[in-house]
């Protein structure tokens, strides 16, 4: 076998010097020396921007560039948000039964572990005229009813307020609604109540215009005197009185010791929503988490979800126990543990700890912008009608009586998209632009170069000769047992191929 001679009869050049255009006049005959090197230096000096502007175009493309749109949608109707609230008070202290008392004074900083009631606790009581709880307090031969286990859960839902009794008036979009209409919810506050959950085969309710008809209004009676009486300091104890509101996606649980806004008797609360819709991008151009939520208790993300789950998890590791409202199939902690581990520990997490509940912002994430406004309720005017309607004292339909009314200010939301700045097409139009000039070039023009490369350097090697060689032999042993028409590479020559055969 002989290898093939070289066929190449005339030089690629001119092509190349063709389609790249300075290059025309450097290899020009008819211009002088002077003018050439000209060229050659004109054509080096665009070279060198061509490379400098590209590097710096693909620089850019790598630091994931990204910008924010922001664009006011309208809508025929948007979806009203679940509403949720708290009373600001956990247990109601009429309710209260001695087995209680028991167990949650020590909790409640009434009581010492040994049961034993705290001096100071007591005259703040007497001072207050408790007399119900004072006789309660008197554990002087008592002993626990048989087969008595404590429930923390249990006893958070039946000393909680109710609001059958809380729940004065309740209207949505002019149609009426009743107690039945909202599910409860526990949350850090005790129980609480959810309107437009979507929970407990309540459909989703929309609004089909804005303004203060058009959305919810209740009428709540917090029932200040059901309210513990203030003895110590503790998790659980408030100084205020009246609600924690929170205007929250139904996707996402309500965190409303931390995210909720406040509600106050004796005053009616205006909230005019705005709807956010926020769609961040994922690494490496923003920074939020787009894989699912890792977590047995929830199934979409948010940082609520997150932050519950994590709360839930550390509660689990160090206390051995869930908070009443934690999901999950762990035991509930008693009103020791609350007392001893699991508030000292939830405290910490939240304000000292701030590595372990890390949660990221989720890709998409619905926020409700919000303004308050408020009003007198009752009237001087109105407050001897209102007394007679619910039959109470004008005084209690002062301190006790709120309404508040939720409803979207315009049927509109607002789209925040982070978007992607610059790809890769944008990258091939800009190198393509500077290509043409600069150089006068195209993408065509760069496999011109690579093809008279292979003309030049590779065909012509003595190294793909001896490649050719090699690779005919061997295709000659593995069929040489064989005497079909066999294409050997030597036959398979690029050249003897034309478009017309
Ligand atoms: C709200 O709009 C969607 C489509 O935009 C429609 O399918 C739905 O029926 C509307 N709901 C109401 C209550 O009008
Ligand atoms: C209960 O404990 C407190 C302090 O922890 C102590 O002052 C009190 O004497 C104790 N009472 C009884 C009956 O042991
Ligand atoms: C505690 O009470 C709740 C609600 O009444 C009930 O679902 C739960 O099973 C009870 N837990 C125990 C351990 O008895
Ligand atoms: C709604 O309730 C009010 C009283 O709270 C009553 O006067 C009205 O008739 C009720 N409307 C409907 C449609 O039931
Ligand atoms: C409240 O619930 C009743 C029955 O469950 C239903 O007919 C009514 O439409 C609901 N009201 C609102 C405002 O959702
Ligand atoms: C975010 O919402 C957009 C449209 O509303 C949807 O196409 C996208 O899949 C959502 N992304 C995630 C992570 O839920
Ligand atoms: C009003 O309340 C008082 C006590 O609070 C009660 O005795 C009376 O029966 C009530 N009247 C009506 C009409 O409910």
């Amino acid at each position: 076998q002989k290898p093939p001679t070289p066929t190449i009869t005339q030089t690629p050049t001119p092509t190349l010097k063709q389609t790249v255009h300075g290059l025309k006049f450097v290899f020009s005959p008819d211009k002088t020396p002077p003018q050439r090197v000209l060229w050659l230096l004109a054509f080096f000096a665009c070279l060198g921007l061509l490379f400098t502007w590209s590097w710096n175009r693909i620089i850019y493309l790598m630091s994931y560039p990204a910008f924010t749109k922001i664009k006011m949608v309208w809508a025929h109707n948007m979806s009203f948000p679940a509403v949720t609230f708290c009373n600001q008070n956990l247990f109601r202290v009429s309710r209260l039964t001695k087995a209680d008392l028991y167990h949650i004074g020590y909790w409640m900083d009434l009581m010492h572990q040994n049961h034993t009631v705290m001096e100071g606790s007591l005259s703040i009581l007497r001072d207050n005229h408790k007399h119900i709880l004072l006789k309660l307090l008197d554990f002087h031969g008592y002993t626990l009813p048989p087969h008595y286990h404590v429930n923390t859960t249990e006893m958070t839902g039946r000393l909680g307020h109710q609001l059958e009794d809380m729940l004065l008036g309740c209207r949505f979009q002019g149609e009426n609604c009743t107690h039945q209409n909202l599910t409860t919810i526990y949350t850090r506050y005790g129980k609480c109540y959810t309107f437009n959950s979507g929970l407990d085969g309540n459909p989703l309710l929309t609004t089909l215009k804005g303004g203060t008809g058009n959305g919810l209004e209740i009428m709540l009676d917090i029932q200040q005197d059901e309210y513990l009486p203030v003895w110590g300091e503790t998790d659980e104890t408030s100084y205020e009185a009246g609600i924690k509101v929170q205007i929250h996606h139904q996707e996402e649980p309500p965190f409303i010791d931390q995210l909720g806004f406040g509600v106050a008797p004796g005053f009616q609360t205006f909230v005019s929503c705005q709807q956010q819709l926020l769609q961040y991008l994922p690494p490496p151009w923003g920074d939020c988490k787009s894989t699912p939520i890792d977590s047995e208790f929830f199934t979409t993300y948010s940082i609520t979800a997150c932050r519950i789950d994590c709360e839930t998890r550390y509660l689990v590791e160090n206390c051995n126990c869930r908070m009443v409202h934690m999901p999950g199939t762990s035991t509930v902690c008693t009103p020791e543990q609350y007392k001893d581990c699991a508030d000292p520990a939830l405290d910490f997490l939240v304000e000292k700890d701030s590595d372990y509940c890390v949660c990221e912002t989720p890709c998409n994430m619905t926020r409700y912008g919000k303004e308050l406004s408020m009003v007198k309720i009752p009237s001087k005017a109105s407050a001897k009608y209102l007394a007679k309607k619910f039959n109470r004292t004008e005084q209690y339909i002062g301190d006790n009586l709120l309404v508040l009314d939720i409803f979207f200010e315009a049927l509109n939301y607002e789209k925040i998209e982070q978007k992607k700045a610059y790809e890769i097409a944008g990258l091939l139009g800009d190198i393509g632009g500077q290509m043409g000039l600069f150089i006068g070039a195209s993408v065509l023009t760069i496999l011109e170069i690579f093809d008279y490369l292979y003309e030049v350097k590779i065909r012509r090697s003595p190294f793909f000769n001896y490649l050719k060689v090699f690779l005919n032999t061997l295709i000659k042993k593995m069929k040489g047992t064989r005497n079909h028409h066999s294409i050997t590479l030597n036959q398979f020559n690029f050249r003897d191929i034309n478009l017309s055969s």
